[in-house]
């Protein structure tokens, strides 16, 4: 039976970018996305409505020769929940492989908290039975500018440490690479990383040069770093996730760089300023 694909996230931006690639590769697939209204119109492919957190829904959405991609929920206290949800309404219809996007480093104590999260999903996976692969990307390079205050200043507790930001387009290439041919890539996890580690005075700089204003970066303490945070009304673990973001760069968590995009795509990982000026 020729494999079928199926891609979550498909409204968003990085599971639109793997469901435009597939398509582009005249590849059928079905999109499970939570609002078919919103899911990308594309040859080939068939938007279904399927939340993380309804069971049913994906069981019926999906077929046992699905290859799936299943992009992380956004950030929610159940997030876990909703993807073992997923992952066991996946392992029920009886798929053929599951590729998840985890993060870099995804561990049970990784000082950047929803790397934690991205762990546990990746054991429930693992538990499973069904074939996998994970992508764990580091920081998305395309995210770079939302870290910029509205006053040019970008604020963190990071110190001088570094991350390996990596761009949802290189992101995009891998994926489809390993769902084009999953069992080379079965039980796998590739941490798929930029070309270089940026510290963030760099990353400023280079936000600065893209956008012609002036940026720079200003760290802070991490006591600095709640208070200023505190003020937008944030819970506990919105607070923790967005924080460690910071303190994962300042003690080198993120600073590693791998050569898995160009083992995966044969073409060299993006620099940042490309990333911006695309
Ligand atoms: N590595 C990083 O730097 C970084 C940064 C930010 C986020 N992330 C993670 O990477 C993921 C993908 O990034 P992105 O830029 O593509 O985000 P995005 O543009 O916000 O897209 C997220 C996609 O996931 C879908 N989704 C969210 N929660 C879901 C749920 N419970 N059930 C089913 N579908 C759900 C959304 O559907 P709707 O259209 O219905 O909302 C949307 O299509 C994010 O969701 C987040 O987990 C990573």
């Amino acid at each position: 039976m020729a494999p079928t694909y199926a891609v979550t996230g498909a409204s968003g931006r990085l599971g639109g970018r793997i469901a435009r690639r597939l398509a582009a590769a005249g590849l059928p697939q079905t999109l499970l996305v939570r609002n078919p209204a919103r899911a990308p119109e594309l040859p080939g492919a068939t938007a279904v409505s399927a939340s993380y957190d309804d069971p049913d829904a994906v069981v019926r959405a999906l077929r046992p020769t699905d290859v799936v991609l299943m992009v992380s929920a956004s950030e929610t206290p159940d997030r876990v929940q909703q993807h073992r949800t997923f992952i066991d309404a996946a392992a029920a219809a009886g798929v053929a492989h599951l590729v998840y996007i985890s993060f870099y480093g995804a561990a049970p104590d990784a000082t950047f908290t929803l790397a934690r999260d991205h762990w546990h999903t990746e054991e429930h996976l693992r538990a499973s039975g069904l074939p996998f692969t994970f992508l764990r990307d580091n920081l998305y390079a395309d995210f770079m500018p939302a870290l910029v205050g509205e006053d040019g200043v970008i604020r963190g507790p990071a110190g001088d440490g570094r991350a390996a930001v990596v761009a949802q387009d290189d992101i995009a290439d891998a994926a489809v690479a390993v769902l084009r041919d999953p069992t080379a890539h079965a039980g796998r996890a590739y941490e798929l990383t930029g070309p270089e580690a940026l510290g963030l005075d760099k990353v400023a700089a280079t936000v600065a040069a893209v956008t012609g204003r002036p940026v720079s970066y200003v760290p802070e303490t991490v006591e600095e770093a709640y208070a200023s945070r505190r003020a937008h009304g944030a819970p506990d673990w919105q607070l923790d996730a967005w924080v460690s973001t910071y303190t994962a760069i300042a003690d080198g968590s993120l600073a590693g760089v791998t050569t898995a995009i160009e083992d995966l795509t044969g073409h060299p990982a993006t620099p940042l300023e490309q990333v911006l000026r695309t």
